[in-house]
C-alpha cells in the first residue's frame, strides 16, 4: 500500500472521510438530465463563501461606530490596500446571492421540487431566505449612508404599525429612539456573526434534506422507482466527476460576470449600490426619494400597494409567508411544468411577470398609476396561489414518462 492509502486508512479507523464522501460525492446519484436551472444551488453555495471571506476582510478595517462606520468605509475604498476590490465584491455579491437565489426558487417552482418527498427541503429554502434578506438589510446599514439610515428607519418604523405593542417593538430593535449607534453596534453584530451562523446552519440541513431524498429533474421523475441489478437508479450518474465538471463550467460563467461587475459596474447605475449611500448618514435630512435595493422592492411595492399601513405590513408579510406553503397549496402530484396544463403555465407566468412589474414600481417614486400597477400586481401576486390551489386539484396534466427524457 502506498503512503498515501496508509494515511486514508488510518483516518477512516477514526472519521468517516471516505463513507461520507462517497455518501454524498462520489457515489451520489443525481438524475442524468440536469439542466441550465441546476446550476444556481452551487452557485448560491460560492457566493456564501465568497461573501463570508471577503466579509473578513472588511471586518478588519470597518468601525461600528456612528461617527466612525462612514469613514471606516471611505478609507477602505481609497488607503487599505485592495480595500476597494474586498468591498466591492462584497457589495455586488449581495446582490448576485439574491440574483441566484431567485433564479434557485424559480427553478423549484417550475420543476414542482418543493412537492412530495422534499416539503421540509423547501421550508429550510424559505428560511434561508428569510435569514438572508435579514442579513442583507442588516448589512446595508452599516456603511452609514443616508440610505443605510432612512432605509432602516422605514423598515423598522413598520413594526409600529402592528397595534399595542409596536412602539414598544420598534424602541426595542432600534435600542434608541431614532436609528442611532446602538442600532449600528447591534445590527453589527447580527450581520457578521449572529445571521451567517444561522444562515451556514440552514444550509447545512437544507442539503442533508436533498441528498436524503435524492435531487429532483426537469422532468419532475423520481429516478430511484427504476433501479438496475446493482441498486443503481438508471437514469442516476454519480455526481462527482459529472456534475462536478458541470458546475466547474458555471463557476466560470458565473465569476466572468461577476468581475465584469465589480470592475466595470459596481454600482450598477445606483441598483446595487445607491447614489444616496455616498452621502453620510444625516438624522435631520430625509433624502427626497427613499427605496431599498432592489431584491426588496417587490415587497416594498406590496406594501406601498396598501391604502393602510398596518394592511400593507400585513400583506407585505404575508407575501413572503405564503411561499412557505407551497407544497400545501399545488394539490397536484405532477411535479415539473412541462406536462402541466396550460392554465397552470399561464397562472405563473402572470406571476413572475407581476413580481418584476412590482419589483420595478417599488423602486420608483410614488405616483398614483404606480400604486394602482401596484394594486393590480399585488391581486395577480395573490392571486396565483388562490388560482393554484383551485387549478392544481382536478388539472389536465400530460402523461409524465416513466423515465427521464434525455
Ligand atoms: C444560501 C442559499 C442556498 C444555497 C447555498 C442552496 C443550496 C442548494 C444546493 C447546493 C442544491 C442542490 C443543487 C441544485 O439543485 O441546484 C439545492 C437544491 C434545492 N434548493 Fe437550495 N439553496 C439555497 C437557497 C434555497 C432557497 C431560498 C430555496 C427555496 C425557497 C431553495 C430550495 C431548493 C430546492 C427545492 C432544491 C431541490 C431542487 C431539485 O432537486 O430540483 N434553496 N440548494
Amino acid at each position: 500500500m502506498s503512503k498515501a492509502t496508509d494515511l486514508m486508512a488510518w483516518i477512516d479507523e477514526r472519521i468517516p472521510l471516505t463513507n461520507t464522501w462517497d455518501k454524498h460525492v462520489g457515489k451520489y446519484y443525481a438524475p442524468k438530465n440536469f439542466n441550465f436551472w441546476y446550476y444556481f444551488g452551487s452557485l448560491a453555495l460560492l457566493v456564501l463563501v465568497l461573501q463570508i471571506v471577503t466579509g473578513i476582510f472588511l471586518t478588519m478595517n470597518y468601525k461600528a461606530d456612528g461617527e466612525l462606520a462612514f469613514k471606516s468605509v471611505e478609507y477602505i475604498m481609497r488607503d487599505v490596500n485592495w480595500g476597494w476590490l474586498i468591498r466591492y465584491m462584497h457589495s455586488t455579491g449581495a446582490s448576485m446571492f439574491f440574483v441566484v437565489v431567485y433564479l434557485h426558487m424559480m427553478r423549484g417552482i417550475m420543476y414542482g421540487s418543493y412537492k412530495k418527498p422534499r416539503e421540509l427541503l423547501w421550508i429550510f429554502g424559505m428560511l434561508i431566505y428569510l435569514v438572508l434578506m435579514a442579513e442583507a438589510f442588516m448589512g446595508y446599514l452599516l456603511p452609514w449612508g443616508q440610505m443605510s439610515f432612512w432605509g432602516a428607519q422605514v423598515i423598522i418604523s413598520l413594526f409600529g404599525a402592528i397595534p399595542w405593542v409596536g412602539d414598544a417593538i420598534t424602541l426595542w430593535l432600534r435600542g434608541d429612539y431614532v436609528v442611532a449607534d446602538a442600532t449600528l453596534n447591534r445590527f453589527f453584530a447580527l450581520h457578521v456573526i449572529a445571521m451567517p451562523l444561522i444562515l451556514i446552519g440552514l444550509v447545512f440541513v437544507h442539503i442533508v434534506a436533498l441528498h436524503e431524498v435524492g435531487s429532483n429533474n426537469p422532468d419532475g421523475v423520481d429516478i430511484k422507482k427504476k433501479k438496475g441489478a446493482d441498486g443503481i437508479p438508471l437514469d442516476g450518474i454519480p455526481f462527482h466527476p459529472y456534475y462536478s465538471v458541470k458546475d466547474l463550467v458555471g463557476v466560470v460563467v458565473f465569476l466572468i460576470i461577476f468581475f465584469a461587475i465589480v470592475f466595470f459596474a459596481p454600482e450598477m447605475g445606483g441598483y446595487f449600490l445607491e447614489h444616496a449611500n455616498y452621502i453620510p448618514a444625516d438624522p435631520l435630512k430625509t433624502p427626497e426619494h427613499i427605496a431599498p435595493v432592489w431584491y426588496f422592492t417587490p415587497f416594498y411595492a406590496i406594501l406601498r400597494a396598501m391604502p393602510d399601513k398596518l394592511l400593507g405590513v400585513m400583506a407585505m408579510f404575508a407575501a413572503i409567508a405564503v411561499l412557505f406553503f407551497l407544497p400545501w397549496l399545488d394539490r397536484n402530484p405532477v411535479r415539473s411544468i412541462r406536462y402541466r396544463s396550460l392554465a397552470y403555465k399561464v397562472i405563473l407566468i402572470a406571476f413572475v411577470v407581476a413580481f418584476i412589474v412590482l419589483g420595478y414600481f417599488g423602486m420608483q417614486p410614488v405616483t398614483p398609476a404606480g400604486t394602482w400597477i401596484s394594486r393590480i400586481c399585488s391581486l395577480i401576486y395573490f392571486g396565483f396561489f388562490v388560482a393554484l390551489w383551485f387549478i392544481s386539484k382536478n388539472e389536465k396534466t400530460k402523461p409524465v414518462p416513466e423515465r427521464v427524457t434525455y
